[in-house]
């Protein structure tokens, strides 16, 4: 009944929600279960989310799934979204609504994303080693504010999406930002075109003032997808809004060798939080074994250090994926032949 290596105060059955949800979601999260039951004893409870919870009931998000994560200790999610619930139509219910509204009922403004390629796989990116080499940096998304959440519609031939942040939601994603950068602070705002840009730039000053030993810079976005790509080490934490947060993190992703390798943690203001891989549901291999666990994995890492608090526990399972990775372990995606399952069992080994 108890989680080796973490501090009394957290040795108790831990519940983890789980939701699969869609595409390689299922895959990716059977694969998860094992190594978490490797890890320690949790008490897994298992729900439906996006396309799965759609045809089970109508609904991406049932409340009873949406109250059933919020007094879990920690949710795990797969992945939302396929073609078959894509559609045009403004009314649609759509698969990401459910992932959209459990951010939001869950109150999880900081989206975490850490990339940091691992030794192993310096040659597994279109770029080249010497350029990511030493690369380690964390996007920090606002997720529950901007364009994802405002008000937008359909008038005749006109549609819009309107895209609004208030001093609050800016304020208190700079202190998460803040708080986890060790020199610098990369602010992101198109702040040379948007109002909300500007308010993002004055408020993100003001916040700096109270961390003086941390460098803030700001950087358009537009340039910010350039220098990801030029010099990603000079970077530390990146500081930015909703919808950009989503663009260069997928971006940012490649400094890995795949987006099959990032993991991200969502949390808010105490309760339990989210972890996700950064990838989708990739419907194009579903079913063909090539499904890469690592982002998954790296969730559960995550979810490991920043939900339970289990440091020790987290820390060993990345070093087992850093090993299995070092010991040969290639996914499809970055360019051998392993499935998902001998990934799951390399990793195990290693653990
Ligand atoms: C992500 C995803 C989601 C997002 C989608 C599935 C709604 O792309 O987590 O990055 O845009 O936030
Ligand atoms: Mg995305």
């Amino acid at each position: 009944m108890t989680v080796a290596g973490v501090a009394p105060a957290t040795r108790q059955r831990r519940q983890i929600a789980v939701l699969p949800g869609d595409g390689i979601g299922p895959e990716i999260m059977a694969a998860a279960c094992e190594v978490l039951s490797a890890l320690g004893d949790f008490e897994v409870v298992e729900h439906s989310i996006g396309g799965a919870s759609i045809d089970a009931s109508g609904s991406a998000l049932t409340p009873a799934v949406l109250a059933a994560c919020r007094e879990s200790d920690a949710v795990l999610l797969g992945a939302v979204g396929g073609p078959k619930w894509d559609s045009t139509d403004p009314d649609a219910t759509r698969p990401e609504q459910g992932l959209l509204g459990l951010r939001k009922g869950m109150g999880l403004f900081a989206n975490l994303r850490p990339v940091r390629p691992t030794a192993a796989l310096l040659d597994a990116s279109p770029l080249r080693r010497e350029r990511i080499e030493g690369t380690d940096l964390l996007v920090v998304r606002e997720l529950t504010g901007g364009i994802y959440f405002g008000e937008r519609g359909r008038r005749g031939e006109v549609a819009f999406d309107t895209c609004s942040y208030s001093v609050a939601e800016i304020e208190r994603i700079a202190q998460i930002a803040f708080r986890f950068a060790r020199r610098l602070v990369t602010s992101v705002d198109k702040a040379n075109v948007l109002e909300t840009s500007r308010l993002w730039r004055e408020t993100v000053e003001r916040v700096a003032g109270e961390h003086p030993q941390i460098e803030l810079e700001h950087m358009l976005v537009d340039n910010a997808a350039m220098q990801l790509i030029a010099r990603p080490t000079r970077f530390d934490v990146i500081l930015t809004e909703n919808l950009f947060g989503d663009i260069l993190s997928d971006e940012a992703a490649m400094l890995t060798g795949s987006i099959g390798m990032l993991p991200s943690a969502s949390i808010g203001v105490g309760g339990p939080g989210l972890f996700e891989p950064v990838h989708g549901s990739a419907p194009d291999i579903v079913g063909t074994h090539r499904a890469n666990p690592l982002a998954m994995f790296g969730s559960v890492a995550l979810m490991l250090r920043y939900g339970l608090g289990a440091q020790a526990l987290a820390a060993r399972l990345e070093s087992a994926i850093e090993r299995a990775l070092a010991d040969g372990l290639r996914t499809a995606d970055i360019g051998g032949a392993a499935s998902t399952e001998d990934a799951t069992k390399a990793v195990l080994a290693s653990l």
